[in-house]
């Protein structure tokens, strides 16, 4: 099978730039800042960009890039590539599938609802909710959760679900240059024009209510970004400025390696990384800092908006800001305008956590592309429903914090220690800098060598300590609903034995050492 490249230097950016792109920047970076701080919040957020977000691109597109030479598309492979005396460490490669996976279940439902909100704001479906209860009302109705007249039960969401199932399954299907950069070459320019637009929209709208002239988009901009210098000495918000970082710009996930996989030996990857950084950060600091906050307060004042973001950061897009936008004249166009915006951000993130999945069967099995697409959509389609039919119960969350929290940093610690210790920094630089169109400045050696790696430590021991404990116990949790979260673990443990005997069964079938380095 002649392995699959990518189009153009510009595609590949868009790729990975449309998988950092996703729900993050505008609905879960502004939450955090709120929460955080506000201005102040810029500061971890930034030193986590400088000192483990870049350099976690640069190793994950060089890994990617050098494991693609020995036809490893994903990190099993790649991991026993870069330390093929070490037996064990292509199992910790699976997490780098598995994780992708396990977001995916999810992500995929909730970017269902975008394509059907992005329907409903067209025609005109939710106009009637003009409070607060009544839009989360019909979001709950929408899900499952509760009965009433908007909805009569599951199907509506059940058959939106499905849509963007197929059409996430059919782009995989196409492949790496025909599927995902195509969509994307079309999703990135049109998702700039939306955001860009509704930017624009809200920055305009003044003080939309005469009766609070100090519930405006100005004020609403400073609650955003007035710094609390106080919360710079919490743990805390260093964590979560971090935690931020990585689920932005999908790093630490095995999704880059996948990609950067598909480039050409010669392929620059220093310019390229760093770029599709740059660009996940404009969306985000700009556009995410920009719409969502700022509409909400100028509408609803801080209390009332700060009630609606605690109940979870997806409810300021799906109840707050339809609110705020059909009161606009051409309301249900800036709805449609959000919502879809929301999903084109969706749904070439999703496509990102497919691919890993669907690349370790083809090279590590010979399996065919359809083949592939095909058992990669059997398993999660039954995946899936844990998570639309048990949404209630806390599975959503349940698997965001093992996906989304600790399968990355452990992932992104053992790429760090592999390529700066296990590779070897000299290897390493080199290998960063093959073809590349910039030099990077030399304090990269030593930040990659030694600062990411701490910050990563001190990220684990701190989540580790605090956290997993109470996670394991289910502390929190209700009682009726432990039993299906007991069931999500299974599910994600079998999933993860699943993929680790996969990687056995590949590896007993190769012949000793045949795709190896010399190191
Ligand atoms: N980066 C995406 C976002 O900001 C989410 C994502 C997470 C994508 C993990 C791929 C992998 O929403």
């Amino acid at each position: 099978m002649a392995k699959e490249q990518w189009g153009s230097k510009l595609g590949v950016i868009l790729a990975v730039a449309g998988s950092a792109i996703g729900l993050g920047n505008f609905l879960r970076f502004p939450v955090q800042a709120v929460n955080n701080g506000g201005g102040a919040f810029m500061i971890p957020y930034f030193a986590a960009l400088i000192l483990l977000g870049i350099p976690l691109m640069w190793i994950e597109w060089t890994i990617g890039r050098f494991g693609g030479g020995f036809g490893h598309s994903t990190a099993p492979g790649m991991f026993h590539t870069l330390w093929n005396k070490n037996r064990f460490i292509k199992y910790f490669g699976v997490i780098g599938i598995f994780g992708p996976v396990i977001i995916f279940i999810y992500y995929i439902y909730v970017e269902s609802w975008l394509l059907g909100y992005s329907v409903f704001a067209l025609v005109g479906k939710y106009n009637g909710c003009t409070t607060v209860e009544t839009m989360k009302a019909f979001l709950e109705q929408y899900q499952g959760l509760k009965t009433g007249d908007y909805f009569g039960g599951l199907s509506t969401a059940y058959v939106y679900f499905l849509l963007t199932f197929a059409m996430n399954i059919w782009i995989i299907y196409r492949g790496v240059n025909k599927g995902i950069e195509v969509v994307c070459m079309y999703a990135l320019p049109v998702l700039f024009i939306l955001a860009g637009f509704l930017t624009i929209r809200v920055l305009t709208l003044g003080a939309p209510n005469p009766a609070n002239p100090e519930n405006n988009v100005v004020n609403g901009l400073g609650f955003l970004w007035n710094p609390d210098w106080s919360k710079l000495g919490e743990s805390k918000t260093w964590l979560a400025a971090a935690g931020q970082i990585f689920f932005t710009l999908s790093v630490g996930f095995g999704i880059i390696l996948t990609y950067a996989s598909y480039l050409k030996k010669e392929d620059d990857v220093a310019l390229s990384g760093l770029t599709a950084a740059v660009t996940n950060e404009v969306a985000e600091v700009i556009f995410g800092g920009s719409i969502v906050i700022p509409a909400a307060f100028a509408f609803f004042g801080a209390a009332q908006m700060l009630a609606v973001a605690n109940g979870g950061s997806y409810n300021l897009g799906f109840v707050t800001m339809p609110l705020v936008l059909q009161q606009l004249p051409f309301g249900n166009f800036f709805g449609f305008a959000w919502f879809f915006l929301l999903f084109l951000a969706g749904i070439t993130s999703s496509i990102s956590m497919a691919q890993p999945a669907v690349a370790f069967l083809e090279d590590e099995f010979s399996i065919s592309k359809p083949k592939a697409s095909m058992i990669f959509a059997v398993v999660t389609f039954l995946l899936t429903q844990p998570c639309i039919f048990w949404i209630g119960r806390g599975v959503i969350d349940e698997i965001d914090f093992w996906g989304g929290t600790v399968c990355l940093v452990i992932f992104a610690f053992i790429e760090t220690i592999l390529f700066g210790w296990v590779f070897g920094m000299d290897k390493a630089w080199s290998e960063l800098h093959v073809g590349s169109d910039i030099t990077i400045p030399r304090v990269y050696r030593f930040i990659i060598k030694y600062v990411t790696p701490l910050f990563l430590l001190f990220i684990l021991v701190s989540w580790f300590w605090s956290d997993l404990p109470a996670k394991l116990r289910m502390d929190g949790i209700a009682k009726p609903d432990k039993p299906y979260i007991q069931t999500t673990r299974v599910m994600l443990v079998g999933l993860f034995v699943i993929l680790a005997y996969l990687v056995w069964r590949a590896w007993k079938h190769k012949p000793k050492g045949g795709t190896s380095n010399a190191s």
